[in-house]
């Protein structure tokens, strides 16, 4: 099996990705959160601080390009082209409700007409590998094979499937059904993403799904940092986690957004520990530092791991 690491926005930054590589079992490749293209621009200065190599050195990366515009799309891509990427990612599954309503994300599955235009501008013009992850449909799971139809049409580097529509989010059961249409007839390489939270999930897609040979990992893995394989070791989870919150230190300003970036990496992985409840509870609240850091002390001090317990989301 191939692993590959889910982008998630606000989670996993260059410095997320660069600490998790060098403490954990590396992932065969890992995806940049949304670069958000303009009129203005490809690549605003926080999207080019996340792709800049130098930031990047020894991972294997594929930066993700959320649009609807194809000339947005292109001029991305030839500063990415610049930069010495061979391959982008364009994201068709975003769910949030402003990305939506501008007709991107999974919002552009809605605009068939659109999408097949802009597919085939960007296969037909683009000088990198383009692979796509979707959702499986926007309103209604209905559109799904029409959309396999037209994904059949062009040579995705693969197709990276979270067989969820738009108004699930990121809950109820992944949609197998739909799933298992995109493995017949797959011209593509064809990569499942969705819940995967533990190795025995893992192994059950494998089980399920002989023609998948990658999964995408997003909050299993954030939740768990040994999912893909290694001993859970204290110690080593905590030179990770600072060397990520001296990272943070070193380039935020103001304890607010080091605390965010943070929060957002405990929102997943404080499940990991024994009675995590009233660790969560001030972490979640705190907006200052020095209570964070007596926190996590605390937390490494009192509590032992859990492995591979998977992870709940929030209901
Ligand atoms: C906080 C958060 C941020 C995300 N940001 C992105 C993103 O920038 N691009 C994208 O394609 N998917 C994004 N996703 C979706 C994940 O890549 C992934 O598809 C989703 O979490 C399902 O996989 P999982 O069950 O393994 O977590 C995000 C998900 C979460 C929870």
């Amino acid at each position: 099996m191939r692993y590959e690491l889910a982008p998630m926005e606000g989670v996993t930054t260059y410095l997320y990705r660069r600490c998790y590589h060098t403490h954990f079992v590396p992932m065969d490749r890992y995806f940049t959160p949304f670069i958000a293209p303009n009129m203005n621009q490809g690549l605003n200065a926080k999207e080019r601080r996340d792709v800049l190599p130098e930031h990047n050195a020894g991972l294997p990366l594929v930066p993700q390009i959320l649009t609807n515009r194809a000339d947005h799309f292109l001029t991305t891509c030839r500063d990415l082209e610049a930069l010495g990427y061979g391959e982008v990612n364009l994201n068709l599954g975003c769910p949030s409700g402003t990305v939506v309503s501008k007709g991107k994300g999974s919002g552009f599955l809605a605009r068939y007409d659109e999408l097949r235009a802009f597919l085939d501008e960007i296969f037909s013009r683009c000088p990198l590998r383009i692979s796509i992850k979707t959702r499986v449909g926007r309103a209604d799971q209905a559109d799904w094979p029409r959309l396999l139809d037209l994904y059949r049409q062009y040579p995705c580097a693969e197709l990276i499937v979270h067989p969820r529509i738009q108004k699930d989010f990121y809950r109820g059961a992944p949609r197998m059904d739909a799933f298992a249409l995109a493995e017949a007839e797959a011209p593509w390489p064809l990569v499942y993403n969705g819940d995967l939270f533990t190795r025995r999930g893992i192994a059950e897609i494998s089980r399920a799904h002989p023609g998948v040979e990658t999964v995408m990992l997003g909050r299993g893995v954030i939740s768990n940092p040994w999912l893909i394989g290694g001993t859970p070791d204290k110690a080593v989870l905590r030179d990770f986690h600072d060397e990520l919150f001296d990272g943070y230190r070193g380039i935020l300003y103001g304890d607010g957004p080091v605390l965010c970036k943070m929060k957002g990496v405990w929102a997943y992985l404080i499940q990991r520990f024994t009675n995590y409840a009233p660790y969560q509870k001030i972490i979640r609240k705190t907006r200052r530092l020095s209570e964070y850091q007596s926190t996590v002390n605390a937390l490494f001090h009192n509590e032992d791991l859990i492995p591979d317990a998977g992870f709940q989301p929030e209901p």
